[in-house]
């Protein structure tokens, strides 16, 4: 597995390189979710895709760029799932974006997930390690190494607020919900990139993070392999939760296909229990 840790700190030293130094304009492909590709979604993928041939221990790669699986190890015991670059139209402004990574042993089910990590590549480049039983790890790229900076806990409560989707198209009692938590004191943190909002939370000890099933996307825009469940395995060890609309733990999805999505709700105990309420799920 460490070797699997390895592999990620050297691709996100390319892939931050390519983000500097790059186009950025689009592809003239398209991905499964049928989004159009950017040059950078294509390129970040590829830099993945080669670096993790050389890793034996690897049987196969699952891309939020690709349409299959990609076989690797006939004798490898993992399979990675992962997001190249989550974000990647935010480039353009000169926003934080990332890279999510899952890995799993056996079937691609959340409860086979054994780590999940990401990369955030801002200001600075961090990275962030959760494996089973442990706090989450943050790292801190400096001179080309990656330093341990601290282990990550949740506050029971914290005090930033990230609604995702589009607001015209949230239920009533989605939008009640948020309006109340503004009505509490809540702050509005939301760039528009899931890693660098979802890791303000972190390490700001709390707060929410939500993208609900909306009358346009009533499954959410998130997909659960490269998205939803790596986070909710972070936020889980961190002490917090990550539920879907039903209060569902999406520790528990089982992805029928590779690219479903889910509506997600990621954040401290407090907030999360006030969705549950919010959302009429008994506790
Ligand atoms: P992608 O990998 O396609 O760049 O996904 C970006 C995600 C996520 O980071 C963010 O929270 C969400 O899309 C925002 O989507 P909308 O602006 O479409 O609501
Ligand atoms: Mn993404
Ligand atoms: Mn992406």
């Amino acid at each position: 597995m460490q070797t699997i840790f390895d592999t990620i700190k050297k691709v996100a030293i390319k892939i931050d390189d390519a983000i500097k130094t790059e186009d950025l304009g689009y592809s003239d492909s398209s991905n499964s979710s049928g989004e159009d590709q950017l040059k950078l979604d294509v390129k970040s993928d590829y830099i993945i895709e080669e670096a993790f041939k050389d890793v034996t221990i690897v049987k196969a790669l699952v891309s939020e760029e690709k349409e299959g699986v990609l076989k690797l190890h006939e004798d490898g015991k993992y399979t990675v799932c992962y997001d190249p670059l989550d974000g990647s139209s935010l480039a353009d402004v000169n926003l934080s974006v990332g890279s999510i990574f899952g890995i799993y042993e056996g079937e691609l089910i959340a409860e086979n997930m054994l780590a999940s990590a990401y990369v955030v590549y801002g200001p600075r480049v961090e990275l962030v390690i959760a494996t089973k039983g442990k706090k989450p790890q943050h790292y801190r790229l400096q001179e080309d190494l990656f330093n341990l900076i601290s282990d990550i806990t949740l506050d029971e409560r914290g005090k930033l607020n990230a609604p995702g989707g589009t607001q015209q198209n949230w239920s009533d009692y989605h939008k009640s919900f948020i309006d109340d938590l503004f009505k509490e004191g809540y702050r509005l943190r939301y760039s528009g990139g899931m890693v660098p909002d979802l890791h303000q939370i972190l390490l700001k000890g709390g707060g929410i993070f939500s993208y609900p099933g909306t009358s346009d996307k009533p499954h959410g825009k998130l997909r659960q392999l490269f998205e939803v469940i790596p986070f909710a395995f972070i936020f889980e060890q961190a002490g917090g939760q990550g539920v879907n609309d039903k209060g569902v733990r999406l520790t528990e999805l089982i992805p029928e296909h590779p690219h479903d999505t889910s509506p997600c709700f990621f954040g401290s105990n407090y907030e999360i229990n006030a969705m549950k309420n919010a959302y009429g799920i008994k506790q």
